[in-house]
């Protein structure tokens, strides 16, 4: 069983696909993680992130390793658990940037595949290009939309406490990033054809995962 969440950021992602995940005894892949610790590798080591032929250049140096425990997952660079600076402003600033370069989506692409063809049992994965490139033969695909305000201060409310922000800024920083994500020219962020659409606005975190669950239920038993 291979199921795609994919959607902007704050329509609930990561809770969804992690709770899902655990709920159905399935393994648990967040490839924003792959893409922020790659931008983190690029940042760390010097490399321009707005020069796109250094990015090429490099995106095939950093050893990334994901945990795929929906319990406990782990992202690890170099060896080193990259967890915590993977989350800071600097990365998610220049994140859209890094993954936008095709070099960088064709390796970060690669690794996600293999994981979902190792994982045994099943898997949920998360991002934004899954349904419509990652994994176009899913057993599900469902794309998570929420409105620009909802995801806003979903968003504020999860960074409040780890770093000083308000609910305008992170409006505009949200927007802004999307639009980058989906404007740009390799394997943009795209609801697939196939999905299923839900909107999380005026649903809570509970709702989701149960509409989630019974989708789910739906695929294996049509399998
Ligand atoms: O889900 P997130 O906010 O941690 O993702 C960080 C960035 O990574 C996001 O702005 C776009 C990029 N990304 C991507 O291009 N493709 C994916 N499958 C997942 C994330």
């Amino acid at each position: 069983m291979i199921v795609a969440i994919d959607g902007p950021s704050g329509t609930g992602k990561s809770s969804t696909s992690k709770s899902v995940a655990a709920a159905l005894g399935l393994s648990y892949l967040d490839t924003g993680a792959q893409y922020r610790a790659i931008t983190w590798w690029m940042l760390s080591n010097g490399v321009p992130v707005d020069d796109q032929a250094a990015v090429a250049a490099a995106a095939g140096k950093p050893v990334i390793v994901s945990g795929t425990d929906p319990a406990a997952p782990t992202i690890a660079v170099d060896g080193a658990d990259a967890s915590v600076p993977i989350r800071t402003e600097e990365v998610t600033a220049a994140v859209s940037a890094v993954s936008a370069v095709p070099e960088v989506r064709t390796r970060i692409t690669a690794l996600q595949r293999s994981i979902a063809a190792e994982a045994a049992g099943g898997i949920v994965v998360e991002g934004r290009d899954i349904g419509t490139t990652v994994l176009p033969d899913a057993d599900l695909k469902i794309f998570l939309t929420a409105s620009p305000e909802a995801r806003a201060a979903r968003r504020s409310g999860e960074l409040k406490g780890k770093e000083a922000t308000d609910v305008s800024a992170t409006r505009e920083a949200l927007i802004k990033r999307d639009a980058a994500d989906s404007g740009r020219k390799t394997s943009p962020l795209k609801k697939a054809d196939d999905a299923v659409e839900v909107d999380t606005t005026e649903l809570t975190l509970e709702q989701v995962v149960e509409c989630v669950v019974t989708l789910v239920d739906e695929a294996v038993a049509a399998k």
